[in-house]
């Protein structure tokens, strides 16, 4: 039987029957080698955490791949690397690692190991690489917590032009050897490590191997043998694998009977001239790009400058590492409403492909006959690229709803070959995401055929012509046809801008030819803040105690826990009706799928079917583990699949039949639920204490905010095990003891036989609250049922559509004010969607900051609970606490407008002098931003621009920590044998820090280095009853009960010290020993223990946005936020700047889309939903801590800090707000209306609320 062999970490391993179709090299290392090192979460080459290094053989260059995407048996001959191999705590960790730690580019720990070897492949790969080229290189990852800013200020210091480079490290140090595995002296011959002989690699065979799910993999080398497969085994159901990438775009949930692996082709690698550039339909993106910068030197060849730019855009490097050509246009070809960029650049120059099919017949046809071609049993041999003239002008774009790694949302690409007067003498135009169907605008080309082109004449009459022959269809959940068609025609005036001569151009017209994202500069960012080396480890700017072990990938998570015998895997049947009754639950086909175990509904609960503990304070309501038969939403869990495999699991889950009688349309949107009273229920009503008289002006208005996915890097997990007396269960919870007594509840088994552990999470932001006890109860209720030990680790998909999120909300309000924009009154209702129940009382949230700084002696407010149709809504990093800022500072802008005012004199004229910090931040932020200074530049630039727009604006914040019931059982214990300390606590580390501040505090108090301070994972045996860790407040609290510990500790120690001359801690520990004395320590952290303090902000935000697109580029924010004194200020800088990025995302590019007649989730994917990458974060990012702040002694001083900064971002959409304020202002509209914009100031809000008319698009 024929095997696939590769090396892994220098190590031979070989694969064949015994792994299936859907083995993907992810799993091989994590699962059959146990290298858990390298994570992951979408499995669909969307987030980088599955990074790996790989060398595809001898002499090839190393490069990244997303190893959730690569197939195992296409690994033959690599070479691969790991997180393991690149450093551990064994051999040293890499430099990369170092310093990603030192500069704390990692909080959770989850993404780390991906970003590292995202950078270690590429400076592998590629050697000196300047700080431009390193940013744009990392849009293959994700990181949900840090921002991003402190990950690209690591990198960059290795980069050639990086100021400070000599003083880190010098670049050939990164190479390690991969013999030595040490610094690479640059003197090894890559054959010399590589197993494969030359001689080996180039005899061609024919690979086949039976997979164990029955597929049959083939690998071969000559393009003969794929026909040959075709003529014995047939052609009826296979698929040619090249990079296996294209499940990225359209996921495949059962592979076809046979896999032809091509990526061995030669033949379809070639590329050479004839006339025409022919390039292999096997070549990869990355080295389509290589060939295109070598002949786009040629004179006939320029065009291909533009198409490598154009494919800069295009995925992200690992991904075109072994995606190609062909893949691409097969993915196209198969699915026509793919927008594929190849595609859409080849049929701009009218290139063609070769298709090879039977008995070597070969057929060269247009893209747009391939399209039509049946393809059953053909290979896309070659693309024809033509020569083309250079004056023949080649333009093309591709706009995307965040700046990297995005699918175009409009691509389209032009041609013009133009005589000398500038008359048409032939052209192409070229167009992708309008619809399945329409590609190129023929009725246009006409049109502009013959005539002078750069004329408003001839442009009016094109874009008359061209708005008439677009198609554009709904295609959801692409954004609306309505932009999509004014992308198209604003796309095509842009081309033309960008071509016509200056002496033509009018002036202000010319911003509209600048590529903002293309233009954006290398960012940069500032950190100011105070520390007292007196206090030190107090107040110490350090990195995270884990830091390195996360940036080594040696930091376990929940799935991290090797594989145990006899475990079985789980995953959720969602429900395919939005409302309606369960008739029947059919498994048994799904039942038929080897591999499957056994389908548990909720007939099959032994206690009460629910997940959350109802009537408690933070659930007040039981919601069902299990849909009872009564259909709540579309995606809620309505069984439990249970299989060998994840993807078995999965895969059957889905095939499970469920028949619905009374299916009915579900409501999901708030701003219906709110006016329906069966839905809508009042919940608190504040009357204001004062009415003003002088009341120049009423306002009237609505708002809406949508909600938004937590997009945790590590999803929700739980992995159990039968015990002797009962069950242990490893779980992503923000709350263990919940989990606990749910398991307790649900399987009917006392509490004290459940054993649960958490060490830490991979990200969390209130999603792991209460939504991971689902996860964990129907995880554990299979250990119960089966007897075997379980995990599930719940897939992307599942998270996004069966998981409650951030609370959508709709605001009402009338102010009225005077001149002064001074408020008279306020009627504010604000409605928060519950989702289907109203469990999670996150509307109390709102109560104390409805009116954020402002004075509410005036305010009215109601706060209603509203139900929708869709999953229990539920903690989302600022909970209620966000939206109600957001309306307020809304609000105050509103009245800016109306009135004509500096929006910020209106947020001080009705400034609670209580808060009068706000004032001193403002007046201090002003100076620090030379606010006014940028103020005139930014109006100048408005004044002299029409295509490019500028807004910059100030939000304010005043968040106060609410009260929760707290539980925290703190112990600390020290050995005799050399004074280290343990510390478990019942926090839950999620990247916060809450252990690097633990550790700070307790250092301090005992005098002791921190490295003797050691935190263990939490368990409910020794930190029982443990309450939420969430609200920004429990790294204080445990700080506190750290704190009580070690007093209590001083005090017993006391004795003893005064038996020593000034001993060193470890000889007073010994003695302590001797002297028989306890050195475990307890401290209880209780409510009661709760300080409440306002924390303050302000912040200030550019930006540019591109008038006719709608992209935009945050140029710079200046946050001033009041983090009291810091217990720990790299950690707490590290919180803010997270905290503003998941704000921007939640405002600007993360968009929710549902099917509004089923209510199913369709932005479910990495995909479809934009979290902001690396290139979304403001250009320059200056963080401000308020001077001299100091809460209490209690809490040393400190405020928190993990979600407060979120609320601040709402200055970017204010910002965004005025640039397109300033261009509708150039067609007459008042800049006193407020625009209503519902939901996140996306690109397509964005540009659609400039109102731009195609009357606009002019040359002059
Ligand atoms: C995260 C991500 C981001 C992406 N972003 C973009 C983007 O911005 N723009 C864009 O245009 N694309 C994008 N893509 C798509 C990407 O370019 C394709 O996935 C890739 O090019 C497919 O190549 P592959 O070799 O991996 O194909 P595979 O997945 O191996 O194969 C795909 C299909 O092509 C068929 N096939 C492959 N080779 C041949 C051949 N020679 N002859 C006939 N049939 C063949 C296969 O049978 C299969 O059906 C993205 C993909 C991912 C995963
Ligand atoms: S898990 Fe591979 S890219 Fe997300
Ligand atoms: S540190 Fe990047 S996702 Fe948590």
């Amino acid at each position: 039987m024929d095997k696939i062999k590769f090396k892994v970490n220098g190590v031979e391993y070989s694969v064949g029957c015994d792994v299936s179709s859907t083995t993907s090299l992810l799993k091989f290392l994590r699962n059959r080698l146990e290298l858990r090192g390298t994570k992951y979460m979408c499995l669909e080459g969307g987030c980088g955490a599955c990074i790996v290094s790989v060398r595809k053989c001898p002499g090839a260059p190393v490069q990244s791949v997303n190893s959730c995407l690569v197939s195992i048996t296409s690994c033959k001959d690599w070479e691969i690397e790991t997180i393991e191999k690149v450093g551990n705590r064994f051999d040293g960790y890499h430099p990369l690692q170092k310093t990603l730690a030192e500069k704390n580019g990692t909080q959770c720990g989850y993404c780390s190991p991906g970003w590292v070897m995202a950078m270690y492949s590429l400076f592998k790969g590629k050697g000196k690489m300047t700080m431009h080229e390193i940013e744009q290189s990392l849009g293959s990852n994700v990181c949900r917590c840090t921002g991003y800013r402190p990950i690209l200020e690591a990198f960059k210091t290795f980069a050639s032009d990086a100021p400070n480079r000599n003083d880190i490290l010098d670049i050939e140090d990164l190479t390690i050897c991969n013999k030595t595995g040490k610094a690479c002296k640059g003197k090894c011959d890559d054959s010399d490590w590589c197993f494969v002989s030359e001689d080996d690699v180039s005899q061609s065979k024919v690979i086949n191997i039976h997979l164990k799910d029955d597929k049959e993999w083939f690998r071969v080398e000559e393009l003969d043998d794929i026909f040959k497969i075709f003529k014995h085994k047939g052609d009826d159901c296979y698929m040619l694998v090249n990079g296996n990438t294209g499940k990225g775009v359209k996921p495949i949930d059962e592979y076809p009977r046979l896999l032809i692996d091509i990526s061995g082709v030669r033949a379809l690698k070639v590329y050479f001239l004839d006339q025409n550039l022919v390039v292999g339909g096997g070549t990869t993106l990355t080295t389509l790009t290589e060939i295109f910068d070598e002949i786009g030197g040629q004179d006939y060849f320029s065009y291909l400058k533009v198409f490598n730019e154009h494919l800069q855009l295009v995925a992200h490097i690992p991904v075109k590492n072994i995606g190609t050509i062909a893949g691409n246009l097969m993915i196209k070809h198969q699915h026509n409403d793919f927008d594929s960029d190849l595609f859409l650049l080849f049929e701009t120059v009218g290139a063609q492909v070769t298709i090879l099919c039977r008995d070597g017949v070969r057929k060269t046809m247009t893209m747009l006959d391939f399209l039509e071609e049946n393809m059953r049993g053909k290979v896309l041999l070659n693309i024809l690229l033509p020569p083309l003239n250079k004056i023949i002008k080649v333009v093309t774009y591709k706009i995307m709803p965040r700046s990297q790694n995005a699918h175009a949302i409009v691509n389209s690409g032009y041609l013009y070959h133009l005589d000398k007067d500038n008359k048409v003498i032939a052209c192409r135009i070229a167009y992708g995401g309008l619809s399945p169907t329409f590609t190129r605008a023929t009725r246009t080309e006409n049109e502009l055929k013959g005539k002078k082109l750069f004329t408003n004449e001839t442009l009016r009459s094109a874009l008359n012509v061209l708005n008439d022959e677009l198609v554009v269809e709904d295609m959801p959940p692409a954004p609306s046809v309505k932009y999509r068609r004014t992308l198209a025609l604003g796309l095509f005036y842009k081309g033309l801008l960008s071509l016509c001569p200056s002496n033509i151009l009018n002036r202000r017209y010319k911003s509209g030819t600048i590529n903002l994202h293309k233009a954006r500069p290398v960012s940069d960012g500032r950190q100011i803040f105070e520390t007292n080396p007196l206090l030190w480890p107090l107040n110490q700017p350090i990195p995270k105690v884990e830091a390195l072990i996360q940036c080594a990938g040696e930091a376990t998570f929940t799935d991290d826990v090797p594989t145990q015998p006899r475990e079985v895997h789980a995953a959720f049947a969602l429900t395919t009706a939005g409302l309606g009754t369960i008739d029947d639950i059919d498994a048994s086909c799904a039942l038929k799928i080897p591999g499957t175990i056994d389908f548990f509904t909720s007939k099959d609960i032994p206690g009460v079917n629910s997940f959350t503990p109802g009537g408690s304070i933070a659930s007040i309501e039981n919601e069902e583990l299990l849909c009872d038969g009564t259909v709540k939403y579309h995606g809620q869990p309505l069984g439990i699949m249970v299989a060998e495999t994840r993807d078995i699991a999965e895969r059957a889950a889905k095939l499970v039949k469920v028949k619905y009688s009374n299916v009915r349309k579900p409501v999901i949107d708030i701003k219906e639920a709110k006016n329906n009273p069966l839905r809508t229920l009042i919940f608190m009503d504040f009357i204001a204490k004062d009415i003003g008289s002088d009341i120049a002006k009423v306002i009237k208005n609505e708002i809406t905010l949508r909600g938004q996915y937590h997009f945790t890097m590590e999803t929700l997990v739980s992995v159990s095990r039968p015990t002797d007396v009962g069950i242990e269960t490893r779980t992503s919870s923000q709350w263990m003891d919940v989990i606990q007594l749910m398991t307790s509840r649900v399987l009917k088994i006392p509490q004290n036989k459940i054993d649960v552990i958490i060490e830490r999470l991979g990200g969390a932001y209130g999603l792991k609250i209460t939504r991971a006890t689902q996860v964990a109860v129907g995880c554990n209720m299979v250990v119960q049922k089966t007897h075997n030990p379980c995990r599930i680790a719940q897939s992307l998909e599942t998270n996004m559509r069966g998981v409650g999120k951030r609370l959508p909300c709709t605001g009402t309000y009338e102010i009225a004010v005077n001149k002064s924009g001074v408020i008279q009154y306020v009627n504010y209702n604000l409605y928060e969607d519950n989702g289907y129940v109203f469990s999670e009382p996150l509307i109390l949230y709102t109560l104390d900051v409805y009116y954020n700084c402002y004075n509410n002696k005036r305010w009215n407010y109601k706060a209603f609970n509203s139900t929708t149709d869709t999953a229990s809504n539920t903690w989302c990093r600022s909970p209620g606490t966000l939206e109600a800022i957001v309306m307020a500072e809304c609000m105050m802008e509103h009245i800016a407008y109306e009135m004509s005012l500096d929006p910020m004199q209106v947020r001080l004229a009705n400034l609670d002098s209580k808060h009068d910090a706000i004032k001193e931040m403002y007046e201090k932020l002003k100076d620090d931003s030379n606010y006014n200074e940028r103020r005139a530049a930014v109006d100048k630039f408005n004044k002299e621009n029409r295509w490019k727009k500028r807004g910059l604006r100030f939000s304010c914040m005043r968040w106060a920590p609410v009260s929760i019931p707290v539980y925290l059982d703190i112990n600390l214990s020290v050995f005799t044998g050399d004074g280290t300390i343990v510390i478990t606590h019942s926090g839950v580390e999620m990247g916060q820090g809450i252990n690097t501040k633990a550790v700070q505090i307790c250092a301090y108090f005992l005098k002791v280095p921190i490295e003797k301070v050691q935190i263990k994972a939490n368990n409910t045996t020794s930190c029982p009853n443990s309450f939420v860790s969430g609200g920004s407040i429990t790294s204080q609290n445990v700080g506190l009960g750290v704190q009580r510990c070690c007093e209590e500790l001083l005090k017993r120690l006391s004795p003893i010290r005064l038996l020593l001359e000034n001993p060193t801690w470890e000889q007073l520990i010994a003695k302590a020993a001797e002297n028989g004395l306890d050195l475990q320590t307890h401290g209880f952290v209780s409510i009661v223990d709760n300080q409440i303090f306002d924390a303050y902000g302000v912040a200030l935000s550019e930006v540019e946005i591109d008038v006719i697109t709608g992209e935009y580029e945050i140029r710079r924010v200046d946050l001033s936020e009041d983090v009291g004194r810091s217990v720990s200020p790299e950690i707490d800088i590290g919180q803010v700047e997270g905290a503003f990025v998941m704000g921007v995302g939640d405002l600007t590019c993360e968009e929710l889309v549902y099917d509004p007649n089923t209510g199913e989730l369709l932005t479910n994917r990495s995909w479809d939903y934009y979290v902001p990458q690396a290139r979304d974060i403001p250009q320059d990012f200056r963080i401000y801590f308020r001077k001299r702040s100091y809460s209490n002694d209690i809490v040393l001083g400190s405020k928190v800090t993990g979600e407060p900064a979120t609320c601040l971002a709402i200055s970017v959409p204010l910002a965004l707000r005025e640039a397109f304020v300033s261009a509708r202002s150039e067609n007459g509209l008042s800049s006193k209306k407020w625009y209503p914009i519902d939901g996140p100031y996306t690109v397509e809000k964005v540009c659609l609320a400039t109102a731009t008319k195609l009357e606009d698009y002019k040359f002059y």
